[in-house]
């Protein structure tokens, strides 16, 4: 009798932890499949485009990237808004080969150097001293050890951001930022809480921000999932603000010079 309760008792405690499990699978959200680029796929200096090209979510080659699928593609990989792939691809386009007759753009399009992708870079190299759209990893470890909690805070993530601007000024002979760029970097930046997180508490999980830099890859296996409320162009304004006032820089011209991506 005691060994039946027991029995009982530990199928039961089997199944009660088996159920959260089926709860989690029926709760959460599974990217398509991902798929690592071949040697003649186009990718970019953007780690979060890149991973939508690995997911399917844009063409997996990378090449001929339309509005139409632009939109439909950051929409459904990271519930961003459609009005902000609009104000995107009016930046991306520039930088296709036969701007500005051209209606789509590669992604080794963005990685021309000046145009959109620009130095201080926090995981590619300045173009100076080597390619700027493959991730990179001795400029990573640099902005890594600014990571020093398991979840990477607004204060952490400028700190490194002007590391990495520090490090260009001093070692790189053509050092250049404009305008247009210092306003992208920040935009950049305030993905990792817009995209990787949910984009209300103004922090992030390091393992997310590793994972998906180093392998192009929605973390989904690690525990992320993508934001449940659909991200709007207005909360990278507000965490570019943030960043800004974080990074010592508002009394630069940092506010004016504050744009898009
Ligand atoms: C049409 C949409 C987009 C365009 C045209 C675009 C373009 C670019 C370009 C040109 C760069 C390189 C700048 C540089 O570091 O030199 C870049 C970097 C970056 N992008 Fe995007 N991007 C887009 C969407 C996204 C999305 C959806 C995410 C997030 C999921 C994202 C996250 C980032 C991050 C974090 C960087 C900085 C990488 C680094 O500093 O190493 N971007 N993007
Ligand atoms: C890549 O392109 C080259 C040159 O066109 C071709 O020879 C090669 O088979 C292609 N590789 C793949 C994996 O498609
Ligand atoms: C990585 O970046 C560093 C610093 O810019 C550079 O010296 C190095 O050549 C780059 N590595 C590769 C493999 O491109
Ligand atoms: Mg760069």
């Amino acid at each position: 009798m005691k060994v039946s309760t027991l029995s009982a008792a530990v199928s039961c405690i089997a199944s009660v932890a088996a159920f959260p499990q089926y709860l989690e699978t029926r709760d959460t959200w599974e990217p398509q499949e991902w798929i690592a680029p071949g040697p003649n796929d186009s990718r970019g200096p953007c780690p979060g485009l890149n991973t939508l090209a690995n997911h399917g979510y844009l063409p997996r080659d990378g090449k001929g990237i339309t509005l139409d699928i632009l939109k439909k593609g950051m929409l459904e990989g990271f519930n961003i808004e459609e009005g902000d792939a609009i104000l995107l691809f009016t930046q991306a386009i520039r930088t296709a080969p036969d701007y500005p007759l051209a209606d789509s753009f590669d992604l080794a399009n963005l990685g021309r150097h000046g145009i959109l992708e620009h130095d201080i870079s926090l995981s590619r190299s300045d173009a100076y001293f080597a390619d700027p759209n493959p991730f990179n990893e001795t400029v990573w470890a640099e902005t890594e050890s600014y990571f020093t909690t398991p979840m990477i805070t607004v204060d952490q993530l400028a700190a490194a951001r002007m590391g990495r601007l520090a490090t260009s000024k001093a070692t790189n002979p053509e050092h250049e930022l404009s305008a247009l760029a210092d306003g992208f970097s920040w935009g950049e930046c305030a993905a990792f809480f817009e995209i990787m997180a949910d984009g209300t508490t103004g922090t992030v999980d390091k393992k997310f921000i590793e994972y998906w830099f180093k392998n192009e890859r929605m973390p989904t296996e690690i525990g992320w999932q993508r934001r449940k409320t659909t991200m709007k162009g207005s909360e990278r304004l507000e965490y570019s603000l943030k960043l800004i006032i974080a990074g010592g820089q508002v009394d630069d011209q940092s506010f004016n010079r504050l744009l898009l991506h």
